[in-house]
C-alpha cells in the first residue's frame, strides 16, 4: 500500500501526465467504453488523484460522484479544480481500503488503486472497500497495472512516455518502477507492486465478486491503422477489469 505522502511530491507532474496520447486515446476511451451511460448514477472514484475522471463522470451525467485519495496534494489539486469550476464534485482525503460511503453507490471507480497492494490481504482490503461501497448489482470498473505482462528487458514504451521496470520474472510484492515523462520533457518516477493475476481472481472472488474479469484495454477508432500505436498494444502495460456485486437473492 502507497505512503500517504508519495504522491504529494509528484501531484502536479502527475497532473500534467492526463496529457499524454495513451492517456487518452487508450485509457480514458477504454474506461468510458466499459463504464457505458453514467447518467443519473452514483459513482465512487477510489484511487481518483487529482480528479481528472471524477470531474468526467459528473460532465458524464452522473448523480453524484465522490473522489477518494490517500494523497493531500492529489485531493487539494481535485478540490482547486472544483473551486474554479464548480461541478459539484466532492473529496475525501482517506486510505481507501478504510473508506464507506454514506450509502451505496452504482458504481466503483477503481482506477490503479490495486496495484498498490503489495500482498493478498492488501488487496483483500482493496476490493472488500470497493464491494461495500457498491449496491448489490453495482459494478466495480477500473484500470490497472497489466499483471498479466509483466515488463520485459528489452521491450522500452519510452516514445509513449511510459517506462516500466521490474524484476524479470517479477515475484508476488516486487515493485513496478514507472517512470512517465511528460510533454514538457520532465519524468517522474513512482512505484507499485506485482501480485499474480491468479492473487488478483482469488481476492476478487473471496470479497464477493464472482465475475472478475480483465479487459484488454483499446484504441480509440479515431487512432485504429496508425502503426504508431503498434508497440504500445502489443506490449499493453495497463489493462482494465470489471466486476459486479451480485443481486441480493430472496429468503
Ligand atoms: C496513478 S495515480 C491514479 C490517479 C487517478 N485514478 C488517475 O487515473 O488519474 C494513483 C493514485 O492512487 C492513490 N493511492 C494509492 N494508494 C491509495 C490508498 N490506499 N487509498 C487511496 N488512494 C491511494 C495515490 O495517492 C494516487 O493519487
Amino acid at each position: 500500500m502507497t505512503e500517504p505522502a508519495a504522491y504529494d511530491a509528484i501531484a502536479e507532474q502527475y497532473r500534467e501526465s492526463k496529457w499524454l496520447l495513451f492517456r487518452h486515446y487508450i485509457e480514458r476511451y477504454t474506461l468510458i467504453e466499459l463504464l457505458g451511460d453514467l447518467r443519473d448514477r452514483t459513482v465512487l472514484d477510489l484511487a481518483c488523484g487529482e480528479g481528472v475522471y471524477v470531474r468526467e463522470f459528473k460532465r458524464a451525467g452522473a448523480a453524484e460522484v465522490t473522489g477518494v485519495d490517500i494523497s493531500r496534494e492529489m485531493i487539494a489539486l481535485a478540490e482547486a479544480d472544483e473551486d474554479k469550476d464548480p461541478l459539484g464534485c466532492r473529496y475525501v482525503c482517506e486510505d481507501a481500503a478504510k473508506f464507506t460511503p454514506p450509502a451505496p453507490v452504482d458504481i466503483v471507480a477503481a482506477i490503479y488503486l490495486l496495484n498498490y497492494a503489495r500482498t493478498r490481504l492488501e488487496l483483500d482490503r482493496f476490493f472488500h472497500a470497493c464491494y461495500r461501497g457498491l449496491r448489490p448489482g453495482g459494478r466495480l470498473v477500473g484500470f490497472n497495472d497489466n499483471v498479466r505482462r509483466p515488463p520485459r528487458a528489452g521491450v522500452s514504451l519510452a516514445e509513449y512516455g511510459f517506462e516500466r521496470t521490474c524484476a524479470d520474472p517479477p515475484s508476488e510484492g516486487d515493485a513496478i518502477r514507472y517512470r512517465i515523462t511528460n510533454h514538457d520533457g520532465r519524468s517522474f518516477e513512482f512505484d507499485n507492486y506485482y501480485l499474480e493475476p491468479a492473487t488478483y481472481a482469488a481476492a476478487a472472488r473471496d470479497a464477493g465478486f464472482p465475475d472478475f474479469r480483465w479487459v484488454d484495454a483499446r484504441l480509440a477508432p479515431s487512432e485504429q491503422g496508425d502503426s504508431y500505436w503498434d508497440d504500445f498494444m502489443a506490449h499493453a502495460p495497463l489493462t482494465a477489469f470489471t466486476a459486479s456485486k451480485p443481486q441480493e437473492t430472496g429468503p
